[in-house]
């Protein structure tokens, strides 16, 4: 049976009710403004999956392209790499995958909801108060099946962690760049997990994007311990850069037992939503386990010759893992205000100009006037050339104004009767509300400043 529904009916309402409030209001807007509709909804929707609509496509591109361009654009000891969604399954068994990558479930007798007991505060079904069943490990690896005769096909896994297609892929790298340790490979890309509790919008789905990086070390834990802060403190930087607030992210330190299979120290960086603190990034401490699993499993060398040491080894792995759908829930949530502006209600997105999904909106004063419409065209076209641009000649100005603030464009420009004789717009600013005449010649490099600045 197929699950449906956009949240699915399994998840515990224990964690997420609280904040209920949060997500409710950023699932409406969401919708209402086409940043995230809920997977195949006309077919009453996918548990666990989410389509990115017009804004939210912008928006999770712009976080990917910043990601991408701090990480591996303005870094010399850092490359990219774009690996396989599907690899030959020996590679989950060598990443230890197979084997740990569960969590304890349980079932409700009564009601038959399940549930991640590692998730629940009683020892009671939290639907209807039934005895649960004791917890089983459920792996959550996605299964899919390859080859076109029936009976012969293959199984295989979509990909539980971006992770995997660094790994295997370090020798490749090495032999064909001029990286030295210690050195970064940057990946982008979607993973799949069979979520036992999807929910919380796009918190915890069944196919989401991850932003990672593998940095490879000496293997001196020392050592390695400093590079490892050195990435907590980078990573940190890097959202406070993108406009989160100071106050609504943290570090959380996992204890030995929550610890990651693979993992020697891990911490996640976490976002406030509402009450509740939640992960949106990990920094791990891998040790050798992925290069040393790799070898015993593939039975190639992984080892690494450090020409100024003169010695050979297997390189400890420091990792920056963040999820590409839940840093955009949290940059909406993050950016999400309700403001008194003359005894009405303003819902205003406060994102980074680099993240906004369109970083001007250009209006003519008046639909029906063929001059203006035919000037803010121009300008329009102008500055497409070199930034994304919406087009509103709809309705009176004040609601054109409210409706971008909600899609959380930094600037609008209106063309009115002034502009044809003087040659110049009106620009107002999303977070101040407000307007300064700017001469048309001069707005691109204006906006560009401002946006930039
Ligand atoms: N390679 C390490 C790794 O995958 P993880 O802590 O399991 O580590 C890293 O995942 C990040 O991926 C998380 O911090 C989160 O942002 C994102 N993520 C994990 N599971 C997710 C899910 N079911 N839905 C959305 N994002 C998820």
């Amino acid at each position: 049976m197929v699950e449906t529904g956009a949240d699915c009916k399994f998840a515990p309402l224990s964690l997420e009710s609280i904040y209920m409030d949060l997500f409710e209001k950023i699932g409406s807007l969401a919708k209402r403004r086409g940043f995230i509709y809920p997977g195949s909804e006309i077919y009453g929707g996918l548990t666990g999956t989410w389509d990115y609509g017009p804004l939210g496509s912008e928006l999770k591109r712009n976080i990917k392209n910043e990601f991408w361009k701090t990480m591996v654009q303005e870094r010399e000891d850092v490359v990219g790499l774009d690996a396989a969604i599907i690899m030959n399954p020996k590679v989950w068994e060598a990443s230890g995958h197979l084997e740990s990558f569960s969590d304890p479930l349980v079932e409700c007798k009564k009601c038959h909801h399940r549930f991640r007991s590692d998730q629940l505060e009683g020892d009671k079904c939290p639907d209807c108060g039934g005895e649960l069943t004791s917890p089983k490990q459920f792996n959550l690896m996605v299964e899919t099946y390859l080859g076109v005769i029936e009976g012969e096909k293959q199984k295989t896994y979509l990909r539980g962690e971006i992770t995997q297609g660094v790994h295997v892929n370090f020798k490749n790298v090495l032999s064909s760049t001029r990286v030295k340790i210690p050195f970064g490979v940057a990946q982008i890309g979607k993973a799949f997990r069979n979520e036992i509790t999807p929910g919380g919008l796009t918190f915890r789905s069944r196919e989401f994007e991850q932003m990672e990086l593998q940095y490879y070390v000496k293997p001196d834990m020392k050592e390695s311990m400093k590079v490892f802060e050195e990435w907590k403190e980078r990573r940190m930087n890097w959202y406070l850069s993108l406009g989160m607030k100071k106050g609504n992210l943290r570090f959380k330190e996992h204890g030995k037992d929550e610890l990651a299979h693979y993992a020697k120290a891990a911490f996640d960086i976490e976002f406030k939503a509402g009450d509740e603190w939640k992960e949106m990034e990990g920094i791990h401490h891998r040790g050798d386990w992925d290069v040393r699993r790799h070898q015993e499993y593939s039975g190639v060398d992984m080892a690494y010759f450090d020409e100024e040491a003169k010695e050979k080894y297997l390189p400890f792995i420091i990792e920056t893992s963040g999820g590409v759908d839940r840093a955009t829930l949290f940059f909406l949530m993050n950016g999400y205000e309700e403001e008194e502006v003359n005894g009405e209600t303003r819902t205003v997105l406060r994102l980074h100009p680099k993240l906004a999904p369109y970083k001007a909106a250009v209006f003519p004063l008046l639909a029906n006037k063929p001059k203006l419409v035919e000037l803010a065209e121009k300008i329009a076209g102008d500055l497409r050339k070199d930034m994304m641009i919406a087009w509103d000649a709809r309705g009176n100005i004040g609601k054109r104004y409210r409706a971008q603030d909600e899609a959380g464009t930094p600037f609008c420009v209106t063309v009115d009767f002034d502009s044809l004789e003087k040659g110049d717009v009106t620009v107002r600013d999303r977070d101040t509300m407000k307007q300064e005449r700017v001469s048309i010649s001069e707005l691109k490099g204006r906006l560009a400043d401002r946006l930039n600045g």
